[in-house]
């Protein structure tokens, strides 16, 4: 039985991934997550005992990472500070986690010979024009905007040295934005349907212009379960399912499906240096290792999403007051 160590698995998408493996794999799953603010463990609430280990740990303590690397055969690091706003207030954070925490894995992971796979994120490339016919692909260069972005493909080239100076057998994923159930109420899609659930007015940034290429979380678990199993070592595959949709577009859907006006929300402040869009071309990905996207039908998706916070009020209720204060304070 393969044995896996899951950074950040209490966390939007490594729960996502931790409930994947369990449900399509055969590995034994260790999770290492700090449980900051964003982690939780109700997220991992319904596992098995005998496939899922929790450890409370932070990414930076070489002791304990050490140890549990030793216990591997592959890592996949997930745990990261990942919200660009939070990265605008204060930086530090993402220098630690997002550097100092894969510098501490990679280190481990060479000592221990474990197969090693980095989660990325699309935003290392920055941003394209509206009109422009080009998406991301492999060889794009880097080109990252915010702090959170920036200290992401710092963590990719850290990976990238270590492969080629030290020969560890790693593997980087880029993917483009993920919706799904379990996502913090910081975020895009899951404050606006909290907005709407506590009787507040969802909030649009700027004009809603701005465009993501929106995937669901068991199609990126997927894309990263065939990294692991096929493919090539040293190499980075993008991973996206052709989702672009303005912010305004994917609102409207989300105001209209909650029985809302497609006019019921505010233009609040823009963020500052705000990609303006996001765009990935997957082909080597699809072409290479067969992976297709699951989830073809975004309305279909969002409608799943929206009836999971509906049901779970429990889980996202003690994030919402603490995190709407912080965005008030910026007028956001
Ligand atoms: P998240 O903020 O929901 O979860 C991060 C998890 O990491 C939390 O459980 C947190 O407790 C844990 N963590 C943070 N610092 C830690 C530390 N020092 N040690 C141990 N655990 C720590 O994030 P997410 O949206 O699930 O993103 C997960 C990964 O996927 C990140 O690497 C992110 O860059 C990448 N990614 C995210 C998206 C997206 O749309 N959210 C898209 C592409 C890539
Ligand atoms: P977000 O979920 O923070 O993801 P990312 O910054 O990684 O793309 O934001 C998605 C998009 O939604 C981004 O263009 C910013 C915008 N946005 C809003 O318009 N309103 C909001 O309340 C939030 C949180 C984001």
């Amino acid at each position: 039985m393969a044995r896996f160590l899951v950074t950040g698995g209490a966390g939007f998408i490594g729960s996502n991934f931790v409930h994947y493996t369990v449900e399509h794999t055969g590995a034994h799953v260790t999770v290492l997550d700090k449980l900051t603010y964003a982690g939780s463990r109700a997220s991992l609430a319904g596992l098995p005992e005998d496939r899922v280990t929790f450890v409370q740990g932070d990414v930076c303590d070489g002791e304990l990472v050490d140890g549990l690397v030793a216990d591997a055969d592959a890592v996949i690091h997930y745990a990261a500070e990942s919200h660009n706003d939070n990265s605008l207030r204060d930086p530090r954070p993402f220098l630690d986690t997002n550097v100092i925490g894969t510098y501490t894995l990679l280190e481990a992971v060479r000592r221990h010979d474990a197969r090693y796979h980095h989660i990325s994120t699309d935003e290392v490339y920055g941003d394209l024009e509206l009109d422009d016919p080009a998406r991301f692909t492999e060889t794009t260069p880097y080109n990252p905007s915010s702090p959170y972005s920036s200290t992401k493909g710092a963590s990719d080239l850290l990976v990238r040295a270590w492969a080629r100076s030290f020969g560890i057998r790693a593997t980087i994923s880029n993917c483009s934005n993920n919706y799904g159930p379990r996502q913090h109420v910081e975020k895009f899609i899951p404050r606006q349907i909290t907005n709407v659930l506590d009787g507040m007015r969802a909030k649009l940034y700027g004009t809603g212009e701005n465009v993501r290429d929106w995937i669901h979380a068991d199609d990126h678990s997927s894309a990263v379960l065939a990294v692991l199993e096929r493919g090539r070592i040293g190499e980075t595959y993008l991973i996206g399912a052709d989702g672009e949709l303005s912010n305004r577009e994917v609102l409207r859907r989300i105001l209209l499906s909650m029985g809302c006006d497609e006019d019921d929300f505010d233009h609040v402040t823009d963020r500052p240096g705000h990609d303006l869009r996001y765009a990935i071309d997957s082909s080597r990905l699809r072409s290479e290792l067969g992976w297709e996207p699951a989830y073809r039908d975004f309305d279909a998706g969002l409608e799943a999403t929206i009836a999971w916070y509906r049901e779970n009020e429990g889980w996202w209720r003690p994030q919402k007051a603490q995190t709407e204060a912080d965005y008030r304070r910026q007028g956001q």
